[in-house]
């Protein structure tokens, strides 16, 4: 069996210029990296340039990208309609601050998709979180929001909290302690966000019943997709939904990552439920930077100057919504969206069968063109299983494996894989002859 030290190696032998490019980003760039999720050991792979279900690294290495930004282009790298509806809205200018008649046509395009009476766009993930959770707030007069522990809804103070918890500090399981995932977040904010377990409905009554009177909203990844990637039971949304209406809470789903993948209209069409509201980011830009949060009239209609804040100098800018219109007419169709799915069937069956022929235990758990190994035989259904089941290790030579043989998945344990409208069968045939080569060598 390869040691992870011996692949590690391999990894330094291919790709001796990404080190160099990180030693010098570290000396003006902090950290070397745009983001904390960009930084891994030994040190990261700097890309050149990505173009359909590939990128190219600084060394010229090849890569079949089953990343795909996190999710976020399920598009495909540099699809050519995004390329030519941004070359044409460049030339027209890029940004206004000025309202467009194109805006109302993408916003036209997510009400086709999602149970939504009104939308407004935001330019991150991250945004659309914090504004959806304002809105709540006005609307219900109340303060704290209840959200899942190893839920991520971005980096603003309320949410970013028990996201990937230490379980020495964690509390007790069905009622855990709110643990802030950052240094800096005032005391104060994390009093007014409480947690709970994933697929646990007593677990979220409780809570209720505990805060009663002071629970402005219930947000929830619908699928959980920031802890691998794990459906929720039979029944949990509904009933989060039976329980968020008693008790007069709204219910946000953050549709950041399910949206436009797991089904076409995300997880309110896969599982048939209209949350009060929901937020989208990642592939509703497709590549571009663009979000949005929305929901019923009653509440969003809150959102006006003097009553709700809500602004942004990039919101709506017309280069992001031109390719967003684009992206949804033409790119993430609903034929698209089932041929993405139909090779991701194909390559969890092929990684299937290859642990199953090595003896190696775990499972894969799909969703559209949505994936993730488990390499344990217990069931993960919330973070604490996957804290305490999941097989770190053998998933860290997995990831070694692939990226040194070209195949790119994203560099964290938590982290699940996406296959492009872009990919082709002779990517998934490749990845899987990867994976056969590697799998032997996971074995104990
Ligand atoms: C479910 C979810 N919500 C919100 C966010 C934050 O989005 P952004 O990174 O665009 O701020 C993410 C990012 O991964 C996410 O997965």
């Amino acid at each position: 069996m390869k040691s992870i030290a011996g692949l590690e190696k391999e990894y330094e032998r291919r790709t001796p210029t990404s080190l160099k490019c990180f030693e010098r980003a570290k000396k003006s760039f902090q950290g070397g990296v745009a983001s904390n999720f960009q930084a891994y050991e030994p040190y990261p792979i700097f890309w050149d340039h990505a173009k359909g279900s590939k990128y190219w690294d600084v060394d010229g290495n090849e890569y079949i990208d089953f990343n795909m930004a996190f999710g976020a282009v399920l598009a495909g790298h540099a699809h050519p309609l995004l390329v030519k509806a941004a070359e044409e809205q460049l030339s027209k200018g890029t940004l206004y601050c000025a309202p467009t008649d194109l805006s109302a046509t993408c916003a036209e395009e997510v009400k086709k998709r999602f149970p939504v009476d009104l939308i407004r766009f935001a330019n991150s993930g991250t945004e659309a979180t914090m504004h959806a959770l304002r809105v709540a707030r006005a609307y219900t007069g109340k303060e704290k929001v209840i959200k899942i522990e190893g839920c991520y809804h971005g980096m603003h103070d309320y949410l970013l909290q028990s996201v990937g918890p230490d379980l020495g500090e964690a509390g007790p399981e069905s009622c855990p302690t709110t643990v802030p995932q950052s240094k800096g977040i005032p005391r104060d904010v994390t009093k007014n966000t409480v947690v709970v377990p994933f697929n646990n409905i007593d677990a979220m009554r409780d809570a209720l019943e505990r805060n009663k009177g002071e629970v402005a909203a219930v947000i929830v990844e619908p699928v959980m997709m920031n802890t691998t990637l794990i459906p929720p039971k039979d029944g949990y949304l509904e009933k989060l939904g039976e329980l968020t209406e008693e008790y007069n809470v709204v219910l946000i789903f953050d549709e950041v990552k399910t949206g436009f993948k797991v089904a076409f209209g995300g997880a309110c069409e896969y599982y048939h439920i209209t949350p009060d509201l929901i937020t989208l980011g990642k592939c509703i830009g497709s590549g571009f930077s663009l979000a949005a949060f929305g929901g019923k009239k009653e509440i969003m209609e809150l959102i006006k100057p003097g009553d709700v804040a809500h602004g942004g100098t990039y919101s709506a800018n017309p280069l992001a919504i031109r390719a967003s219109i684009i992206a949804l007419r033409e790119v993430l169709t609903r034929e698209n969206l089932d041929y993405a799915t139909r090779l991701e069937d194909k390559l969890a069956d092929g990684i299937r069968k290859t642990m199953k022929d090595n003896g190696i235990p775990g499972y894969v758990n799909s969703m559209g063109p949505c994936g993730m190994v488990h390499f344990t035989e217990h069931e993960i259904y919330d973070y604490r299983t996957f804290v305490k089941y999941y097989n770190v290790d053998r998933l860290t030579k997995f990831w070694f494996g692939l990226v040194n043989n070209g195949i790119w998945i994203a560099p964290h344990a938590d982290e699940h894989w996406t296959v492009s409208v872009q990919h082709t069968e002779e990517d998934i045939e490749k990845t899987l002859a990867v994976i056969r080569k590697i799998v032997p060598d996971l074995k104990y």
